[in-house]
């Protein structure tokens, strides 16, 4: 046994005694310092006969290295015990409830396009999108809509200026959207597209230039009428509960034949414009390589802020846009 080792033991003791990594540092020198009791021994060696010393000096060497190998085990798991302690004092709780915080919630607007999905995504459509920067082609003449046609001017146009007059354009309704399918899907297709569009309007009680609106399109074999105006009644249905009625109008839109306005009926016995809808125009279909003889369809697009408006029976549909939290919390 090496005359060291009760001097090895008791800085092995003093060592696990030590509770932490700043008890450990304090610890040091007076294990492996000058003034340690392995420094003392060491120097002691310089009086011994060569041969004694080297006897001696190894055992020193293996009882400085035991103490040394101890302490660099004792620092890492003192380490790791820290770590451990630091984490679990700055650790988070991310799920804990604060009642004392507001919770945000989506966006008035956010929540209808939302339940409008749903509701047609319920009846087997899927949701479709399209750019807000569209050209000529897609917002106007793939539409039936050539550039001498008057209905150009009924759709106030806010026009971007990229090269060619009256090219590209923020979208001025979702019905581009039909075009960008069409040229896409085979049919049988049924999708609704929700979107922002943009027109020249003033922001008024009940205008926005910057609004959104949802696409209907159903291209299939044998789509009547009747078709579209059931599938208008089921979505209101759907969307504002049993009481509230729907009808159609006639009117005219290039891109449908016929066209025509539909309408929901308010508490107060009267009716709110809600969008325009009809059987996808012939020219439409041909104008997307789909050939009329085989294929009809209808389609519909409506302001989606509007049916906010109606649905939560604001006053004023720049409501929407304020930002004003102390309006938007009360959704
Ligand atoms: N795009 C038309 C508008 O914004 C609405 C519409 C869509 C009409 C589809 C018919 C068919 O006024």
């Amino acid at each position: 046994m090496s005359r060291f080792a009760p001097m090895v033991d008791e800085a092995i003791e003093a060592i696990e005694g030590a509770a932490s990594l700043a008890d450990l540092e304090e610890l040091r020198p007076t294990l492996l310092g000058k003034k340690s009791a392995l420094a003392g021994a060491s120097r002691s060696l310089g009086a011994m006969d060569p041969d004694e010393r080297k006897a001696v000096g190894r055992e020193l060497n293996v009882a400085r290295e035991a103490v040394e190998a101890c302490l660099a085990r004792r620092l890492d798991s003192l380490r790791v015990d820290d770590r451990r302690q630091q984490l679990e004092a700055e650790r988070m709780d991310l799920t804990e409830v604060r009642p004392d915080l507001r919770r945000g919630h989506l966006h008035l607007v956010t929540q209808a396009r939302d339940r409008l999905e749903d509701v047609f995504v319920g009846m087997g459509y899927t949701v479709a999108e399209g750019p807000e920067v569209e050209t000529a082609w897609y917002n106007f003449e793939a539409l039936n809509i050539p550039e001498w046609h008057p209905a150009r001017g009924t759709f106030d146009t806010i026009f971007v200026n990229l090269g060619e007059p009256e090219e590209v354009m923020l979208r001025s309704h979702t019905s581009p959207v039909q075009i960008r399918t069409m040229e896409v899907t085979e049919p049988p297709i049924y999708v609704v597209a929700p979107g922002r569009t943009f027109r020249t309007d003033a922001a008024d009680a009940t205008h926005l230039p910057a609004f959104s609106q949802i696409e209907g399109l159903v291209i299939d074999r044998g789509i009547t009428m009747g078709d579209l105006a059931g599938t208008i009644d089921e979505f209101v249905k759907a969307f504002f509960g049993g009481e509230i009625e729907s009808r159609l109008r006639p009117s005219y839109f290039p891109f449908t034949e016929p066209s025509a306005e539909f309408d929901i009926s308010l508490p107060d016995g009267g009716w709110l414009e809600l969008g325009g809808c009809g059987m996808v125009n012939p020219n439409v279909l041909q104008n997307c390589g789909i050939d009329p003889d085989v294929w009809q369809g209808f389609a519909f697009g409506f302001g989606i802020d509007r049916l906010a408006v109606m649905r939560y029976e604001l006053d004023d549909i720049r409501e929407l846009v304020n930002n004003d939290v102390r309006f938007l919390r009360q959704f």
